[in-house]
């Protein structure tokens, strides 16, 4: 049987130590070392696993491995959430007896998006069982009748202790059954409060155990700090089928839920919502609601970014303001910093646009966050356009929509799936569309080798106007590229 020692571990990396110190030797934070026992139940994700052992002493010496043909493997039945954003997600809804952990910030919408999906799950007969920690019954049912009837159908258990929680699954056997959240569960095995590495564990544990023996598909819901920080959620990731990141500022509405990990799909998906009064609203073309309302202003350019295998259209604007401050400021919402220090490096090395003395701004319209490589040339043409206070021209008439890696060396680079970039922006009435070379010849796509003729190309014409001469005069732009 289980021994109970204990250990201490690191609330910030769930490093494990068997005498205090006051610094943990993981991760080098100060003050987050909690003594924590240590039964079977509670250890599958500590480095030397006692269930491992365990599991290992119960086998016996009668165990035999099975060759991997004859091992059965029934195709399970998916159980559909009926959130089309979510099931895709998902990788076509959620499989039986598989634990799925969504973790975001407070405020995201974990509990609304986890309510929806019971009430569609049990509309559709299955049954289900929200447990809920940090509401009372009272305010889950208020958020349900926002939801509409559906959700009203859903039984709910207001209950932190473990060992109950367990013992109602084992009785009622639902089909899913949704902890909302992992931090409020209150094992009796491991020490400290609720929410510490050792408690989120063993409930864990505990509760993926026992979803796995009775095929009961179990969602985690755990909060993540913006840092995406506290250990809780973080140190469950490696033992859960699937962590869905359920992101979004709070203030604005839109919110993108993406697969962090998944045993049973891909983890390129994302779901985009609108958060609104009747709760998460499936948002079908993001292209249409984020370009819609973009106007074609100096220092804004329409990036065509891949959301998994789904092409969307995004604003990327930017500021350029000349300052007095010798380290200028470099802000940006959206996309990533390092990523735009690099941008204004190349473009005052191979574009000819020195933005070293101005303050920048760079902005993802509509609070949506682009993550990959292919939004580098974006970035650059909106700073190029910011800078010369000239809107981008498209080849005459018309919205000019891009996408590409820039290259350290000034080159445009290859990104997945140009076709479908490009096939989006035509669908969406962009008029051109700039983008690197590819392997496969792509229709209707204006490609560049370096930033430099992608800059050229996104200006027009070389204009030898007064007017614009003394518009780039007054900006401080200076283009040796044009
Ligand atoms: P909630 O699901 O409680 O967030 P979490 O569980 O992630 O902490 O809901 C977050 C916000 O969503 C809350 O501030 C209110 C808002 N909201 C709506 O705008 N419309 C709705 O229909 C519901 C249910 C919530
Ligand atoms: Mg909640």
């Amino acid at each position: 049987m289980a021994r109970s020692e204990t250990r201490h571990v690191c609330q910030q990396c769930g490093h494990e130590a068997l005498t205090w110190t006051g610094q943990c030797a993981g991760c080098g934070e100060w003050n987050t070392l909690v003594e924590t026992r240590i039964g079977a139940r509670s250890a599958p994700g500590g480095k030397r696993s006692a269930a491992g052992s365990a599991a290992r002493a119960a086998r016996g010496p009668g165990a035999t491995p099975v060759r991997l043909r004859e091992v059965k493997a029934p195709v399970e039945e998916r159980l559909e959430t009926g959130i089309g954003e979510l099931d895709r997600v998902l990788g076509g809804g959620l499989v039986p007896g598989s634990v799925v952990l969504i973790g975001g910030p407070p405020g995201i919408g974990k509990s609304t998006l986890t309510a929806m999906a019971l009430g569609q799950l049990s509309a559709a007969g299955r049954s289900t069982l929200y447990v809920t920690g940090e509401e009372s019954a009272a305010q889950v049912r208020l958020r349900a009748e926002r939801l509409g009837e559906a959700a009203l159908e859903v039984p709910v258990l207001a209950e932190t202790a473990l060992d109950q929680i367990l013992a109602v699954i084992e009785a009622e056997r639902p089909d899913i059954c949704v902890i909302d959240s992992i931090q409020t569960m209150n094992g009796s095995e491991a020490g400290g409060a609720p929410g510490s590495v050792g408690q989120v564990r063993e409930s864990a544990a505990a509760l993926m155990d026992c979803g796995k023996r009775r095929g009961v598909a179990i969602v985690l819901v755990g909060h993540v700090t913006k840092e995406g920080a506290v250990a809780g959620p973080r140190v469950l990731e490696h033992l859960v089928d699937c962590v869905l990141l359920f992101d979004g500022e709070r203030e604005r509405s839109y919110r993108t839920i993406r697969a962090l990990k998944n045993r049973f799909g891909a983890t390129s998906e994302v779901g985009v919502f609108e958060m609104r009064a009747g709760g998460l609203t499936e948002v079908l073309d993001p292209s249409a609601r984020f370009v819609g309302s973009a106007t074609p202003s100096p220092g804004s350019c329409v990036l065509c970014a891949m959301e998994g295998t789904r092409p969307v259209l995004v604003e990327v604007q930017a500021l350029v303001a000349p300052t007095e401050i010798e380290t200028p400021r470099r802000v940006v919402s959206g996309i990533d910093r390092n990523r735009l220090a690099m941008i204004i490096a190349v473009l005052a090395r191979y574009g000819g646009v020195r933005l070293g003395s101005s303050d920048v701004f760079v902005n993802v319209a509509g609070g949506v966050r682009v993550d990959e490589p292919g939004a580098d040339l974006a970035i650059a043409l909106a700073l190029a356009s910011a800078n010369s206070g000239e809107p981008l021209a498209g080849g005459g008439k018309g919205r000019l929509g891009c996408f590409g890696e820039v290259g350290l060396g000034g080159e445009l680079r290859e990104v997945a799936h140009p076709d479908r970039r490009v096939n989006e922006a035509l669908k969406f009435g962009l008029t051109a569309v700039l983008g690197p070379p590819s392997s496969e010849p792509v229709t209707g796509l204006a490609v560049h080798s370096t930033l430099g003729k992608a800059l050229r190309a996104a200006r027009g014409r070389p204009q030898t106007g007064a007017g614009s001469k003394a518009a780039a005069a007054r900006s401080g732009a200076v283009d040796r590229a044009a």
